[in-house]
């Protein structure tokens, strides 16, 4: 496989990063996936962006973002994945200095590293639906960033896959913000609820697909945290995201949800999904 490493195209097993490198001392640095079908980048300039959003949060100064879609393009086209689904994973650090906290005196140059796989999924678990579980949230208190400070996320994903479920959510202060790695949505008599955008969750590229899909379904849309005592009295339930595109949830924990079948809306909205793919 070819990776883009600091500017240039090499074979992945000669990237070598250095143990000074900020991103392995302190995970001082961000990430983004994008998914392409077919050799085309879905929503690369929202992803691009988010990525220069999360570097400025961190006070990372990258100058060349705007040669990633160009960049992620050509590990396509190099990586021969033009005619299958693919995962880009871009991360970025602030670079390599002698470890101390704060940052370096001497301005680092960033570590840029980017690689493009090939990407597969069960596409029955869209069909049938899939059982997440409810955990307590372990994260900070950015998760608007798009930090590699994932740890909590691993450990609750984990969590899940060992108790038979796909996803885990969190759950802070009583409501649900957000999976591991994927946004939450909920179907309460027809309407369409999901957590606010703000500190406590990622601004998810999916569920902005998903709020403006709505608003063109005529299904109204609350942005406001869920309880997790409600749950019980959703009509449907979904996570979104790039890997997952829109899933519907029809377990957690023990509790089955709209008698274990994806219900009506969510079809809808994967539905209205596949045809934006199509004319994108
Ligand atoms: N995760 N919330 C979290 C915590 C995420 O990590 C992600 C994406 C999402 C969904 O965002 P989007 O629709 O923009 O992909 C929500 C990526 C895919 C990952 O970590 O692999």
């Amino acid at each position: 496989m070819i990776a883009y490493f600091n500017g240039e195209f090499i074979p992945k097993e000669k990237v070598i990063i250095s143990p000074d490198d900020r991103g392995f001392l302190f995970a001082d640095g961000a990430y983004e996936v994008i998914r392409s079908y077919n050799g085309k980048l879905f929503k690369p300039d929202e992803h691009i962006e988010r990525m220069q959003r999360s570097l400025e949060e961190l006070r990372i100064k990258y100058s060349e973002i705007y040669k990633l879609k160009k960049v992620a393009e050509e590990l396509i086209r190099i990586n021969t994945l033009g005619e299958v689904q693919a995962l880009i994973y871009i991360q970025i650090t602030r670079g390599k200095a002698l470890r101390t906290h704060s940052f370096p005196e001497e301005e680092t140059i960033p570590t840029v590293y980017v690689t493009a796989s090939a990407f597969h999924y069960d596409p029955q678990k869209l069909v049938k639906g899939v059982k997440i579980i409810l955990v307590p949230e372990m994260r900070w208190k950015r998760c608007d960033i798009k930090s590699v400070a994932l740890l909590p996320n691993v450990l609750a994903r984990q969590q899940a896959k060992d108790n038979g479920a796909d996803e885990a959510v969190f759950v802070r202060d009583g409501v649900i913000t957000e999976g591991t790695h994927t946004n939450f949505c909920a179907i309460f008599d027809g309407k369409l609820f999901t957590h606010p955008v703000n500190n406590h969750i990622l601004a998810g590229i999916t569920r902005k697909i998903v709020l403006d899909l709505c608003s063109k379904m005529n299904i109204s849309v609350v942005e406001s945290p869920i309880a997790e005592t409600k749950l019980k009295e959703a009509d449907e339930l979904m996570i979104v995201g790039t890997t997952v595109e829109i899933m519907p949830v029809v377990k957690v924990d023990d509790l089955k949800i709209g008698n274990r079948k994806p219900g009506p809306i969510t079809l809808e909205l994967q539905r209205k999904f596949y045809l934006l793919l199509e004319q994108s």
